[in-house]
């Protein structure tokens, strides 16, 4: 018997399966094959219980705050490059592998009762992503927060000139969403990023391909701010963990902070809460039509999953018919 060199051997066994060349990975414990290959060393407990996925721009960074203030909830730990979100289903990171993705998470003290997760807020509008994360954590619950979505592009566009963004920076909020097809890529480009997300529906439908209706949970994200007590109740309710919240209302700030101990509050940082002007009113109204279909697709999608709506999406359908 001869074999090439690992190299090459993988070479010549992509030719004949390009197909295989991405990717999909499972869950090494999940096949008894996979199970007596995979290391004595390693665990397949150091991967998420549940993912908050966006999308971006709706609350996701409080959320997760609030979430590890919570005893039996254990975060994954912030990127060593960005110090931010792990972004591995969704980017070159997922070519990393299981391993590189486990090291961002301990090992669990109690399999049971540890309920570890990881907030990328990209994975909600990635193409991608449910497919990838189904086949890795299938029993995963997923989690989105949604906000009226004009308000989420508006705050993503704000968002993107506080980080310089040349097209943001070159052109209003209102070329931005109204430009037609004659536009300049780039505005073109910074429109697609700017409202895509927003169409709640489509994107959810395709986690739905993936994911059994009781996986997904939809929070309220306009709630999330003005009552975070109320919607963490009904998090850890669809979780499985007894309720626990330790938050206060600061004036300065003008959001829910954490309550610290000597009731000193810590807020999110100046990039969360922004301060910006209100939207023209000709913008949002531009907007409120943009996204009337999608939100009605909403409205009949939560119908069918059995969930509570938001109520900002019974005020922008009712303001908007
Ligand atoms: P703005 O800065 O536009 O107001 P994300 O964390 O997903 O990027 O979302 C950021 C948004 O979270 C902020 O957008 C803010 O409105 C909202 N938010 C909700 N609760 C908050 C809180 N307790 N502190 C700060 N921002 C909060």
């Amino acid at each position: 018997l001869q074999t090439l060199p690992p190299l090459q051997l993988a070479e010549k066994y992509f030719q004949i399966f390009p197909e295989e060349m991405d990717p999909l990975w499972q869950n090494p414990c999940h096949d008894k094959r996979h199970k007596d290959i995979w290391s004595k060393e390693k665990t397949c407990d150091r991967l998420p219980k549940f993912l908050v996925v966006g999308p971006q721009k709706t609350g996701t960074t409080a959320l997760h705050l609030l979430l590890t203030l919570h005893p039996a909830i254990i975060s994954s730990f912030p990127s060593p490059v960005t110090f931010e979100e792990v972004q591995f289903f969704n980017g070159p990171n997922y070519h990393n592998g299981i391993d590189w993705y486990m090291d961002f998470f301990p090992f669990p003290s109690n399999v049971s009762t540890d309920f570890m997760f990881e907030k990328s807020a990209n994975y909600f509008d990635t193409e991608l992503v449910p497919k990838r994360a189904a086949a890795l954590v299938p029993r995963a619950k997923i989690i989105a927060v949604l906000i009226n979505p004009v308000d989420r592009a508006y705050s993503w566009y704000q968002h993107q000139r506080a980080h310089q963004d040349p097209a943001a920076i070159n052109y209003t909020f209102h070329q931005v969403v109204t430009g037609g097809p004659s536009s300049s890529k780039e505005l073109l480009v910074l429109q697609s990023r700017c409202l895509k997300p927003g169409e709640y529906a489509a994107h959810l439908e395709r986690w739905l391909v993936h994911f059994q209706s009781r996986q997904l949970y939809v929070v309220d994200g306009s709630l999330l701010r003005s009552n975070p007590a109320l919607v963490m109740e009904g998090i850890q309710r669809f979780l499985g963990v007894t309720a626990h919240c330790t938050c206060r209302f600061d004036e300065s700030k003008g959001f829910w902070c954490q309550r610290m101990e000597g009731g000193r509050p810590k807020c999110l940082g100046k990039s969360k809460g922004r301060k910006y002007l209100e939207m023209a009113p000709e913008t949002r109204a531009f907007l409120m039509e943009y996204y009337r279909e999608h939100n009605l697709e909403l409205l009949r999608l939560l119908n069918r999953l059995g969930q509570t709506l938001p109520l900002w999406l019974r005020e922008e359908l009712q303001s908007s018919s």
